[in-house]
């Protein structure tokens, strides 16, 4: 695991997002993992800056989000596929249906998770694998326990981060209690995975990722397993280190 520090959350912004340009630069054609959360909308502002000035196309690109909550339909304004046209997709090239998130409406929740998974197996699986961090250790939605080896499925949110996320919605009783989420041996698969933290929020879990022991009780842990796992961290996110 390569582990850079940076001064502050707004270096480590920058690199995450030059990194992810550069990934497309060298590959147009990538598969490419994207996380939502407060943590990638600088990210990706930043991708649509650079795309703007024509440093970056994601034209050939495919993508595949980690999570979508169950229950809410793309165009509920708080849907992960909400999160991403309005922070990504409606300002960029890429093609129409390059862009993949599981279906949080599905009928059944559970063949909709086996089928995303199914379709980001026949994509080659993903080539470069963006993640933030939760407070708890959770990458995509996997919550602690999570199986190491799990794939795409429906995990239930814990009280904590139901309550980090309540804030983007009018009532939080109106979090849904249930994610479809790619597992963790679905992330592991991925030729690369770059994990952006930042703030004093994620210090714990930080330490936990990268200086405890591999363990269910923190799902980033797991990237103490992959080839090639890089980590962005700031300051205040790297201070229990
Ligand atoms: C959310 C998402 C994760 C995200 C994490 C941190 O619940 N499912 O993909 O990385 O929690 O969120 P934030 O960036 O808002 O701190």
């Amino acid at each position: 695991m390569k582990v850079l520090i940076h001064d502050d959350a707004e270096s480590a912004i920058e690199h995450t997002a030059q990194l992810i340009a550069a990934r497309l630069r060298r590959q147009p054609d990538a598969v490419l993992g994207l996380a939502t959360g407060g943590t990638m909308e600088a990210v990706y502002a930043r991708l649509i800056a650079a795309h703007r000035a024509g440093e970056v196309s994601f034209a050939k690109a495919r993508s595949f989000n980690l999570d979508e909550y169950v229950g809410l339909p793309p165009d509920h304004p708080m849907s992960y596929w909400a999160y991403m046209r309005q922070h990504l997709f409606d300002h960029v090239d890429m093609a129409p249906g390059a862009a993949a998130l599981p279906r949080g409406d599905a009928a059944d929740p559970e063949t909709e998770a086996a089928s995303y998974e199914e379709a980001i197996v026949a994509a080659g699986d993903i080539g470069l694998q963006l993640l933030g961090l939760g407070a708890n250790g959770h990458i995509g939605f996997n919550e602690p326990t999570s199986s190491l080896a799990s794939l795409t499925r429906i995990k239930t949110l814990t009280r904590g981060t139901r309550e980090a996320n309540a804030r983007y919605f009018d009532d939080p009783a109106e979090v849904p209690r249930l994610a479809i989420t790619m597992g963790i041996g679905t992330i592991l698969r991925a030729d690369e995975v770059l994990l952006l933290a930042y703030g004093a929020g994620k210090a714990d879990a930080a330490a936990a990722m990268i200086e405890g022991p591999l363990s269910a009780a923190c799902p980033a842990s797991a990237l103490q397993m992959h080839r090639k796992a890089t980590v962005v961290l700031d300051q205040a996110a790297a201070a229990k280190l």
